[in-house]
């Protein structure tokens, strides 16, 4: 049996977050600048979303780019911004057809104007597709979420719209970029890293997290089967014995 039909789409994650990472040295591998990575990226981006929608996962967020990358070299910020505005609006229209959601999580206001321009026309034109929904996470980190939603809670607390012993988890999520959304069940790292780096640290709270030692660049739906297998294969506790999961 393939990969793919090992799947049980009955404990399908509902939502899996991805930290796409190793294209630099994907690049070097080959002798190669590092935009030539960023560049071969996007094929893994194409077949990881095609793949999540062919298997019905309703949320795949993917970080393309957090608010600490913006102090990499100038050149690079650069070629990556623009390698966005291209392939967002290259993709548009195979989103389209695959009715596929566009939406973005993150400091949108911080992107060059082509490049929010672009993004907001994509997220207007595929508002009411309803297959899959994926969320890029742009000039995106926990920390700047989480400053956020502390300052408009205590703004509505300030202007006594709220009272600060109202305040409950669901206050909080209502306030992050990701109101609305489930929570991630699975969170994929490429590249053998094994940290978080500012990624949806609320959110993750709960995710089972997979590694992988693939750079991005090699990231294919064999490797998404593989990763949503592994989480199939977890027993999901949340804090309680396993015994009590089983009656
Ligand atoms: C991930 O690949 C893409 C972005 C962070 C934009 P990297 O560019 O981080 O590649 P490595 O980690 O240097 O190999
Ligand atoms: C995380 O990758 C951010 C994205 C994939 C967009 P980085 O390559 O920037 O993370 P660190 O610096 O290795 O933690
Ligand atoms: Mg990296």
């Amino acid at each position: 049996m393939s990969l793919k039909e090992n799947i049980n789409l009955s404990k399908l994650p509902e939502h899996i977050a991805i930290i796409m990472d190793g294209n630099g040295r994907w690049a070097k591998q080959q002798g190669e600048q590092r935009i030539y990575g960023h560049e071969n990226g996007v094929k893994s981006v194409r077949d990881t979303v095609e793949a999540a929608a062919e298997l019905g996962v309703k949320y795949l967020t993917l970080y393309a780019f957090s608010t600490e990358n913006w102090n990499r070299p100038k050149e690079e910020v650069m070629a990556l911004m623009q390698l966005l505005v291209h392939t967002i609006s290259a993709e548009t229209k195979t989103l389209n057809k695959n009715n596929i959601r566009l939406q973005a999580i993150g400091d949108l206001k911080s992107l060059p104007a082509d490049c929010y321009n672009e993004l907001q026309e994509a997220i207007e034109s595929t508002k009411t597709n309803s297959r899959t929904t994926l969320v890029l996470a742009l000039s995106y980190s926990s920390r700047w979420e989480m400053v956020n939603a502390i300052k408009e809670i205590a703004a509505k607390v300030e202007n006594n719209t709220l009272s600060a012993a109202a305040i409950t988890e669901d206050t909080i999520n209502a306030h992050l970029c990701t109101a609305g959304m489930p929570e991630p069940e699975l969170m994929i790292r490429t590249s053998g890293e094994h940290r978080i780096s500012n990624f949806l640290l609320w959110q993750l709270a709960y995710a089972e997290l997979y590694f992988t030692d693939k750079l991005w660049p090699d990231f294919r739906k064999e490797d998404l089967y593989e990763a949503i297998l592994d989480y199939q294969n977890r027993e999901r506790r949340f804090g309680k014995t396993s015994e009590q999961l089983i009656s």
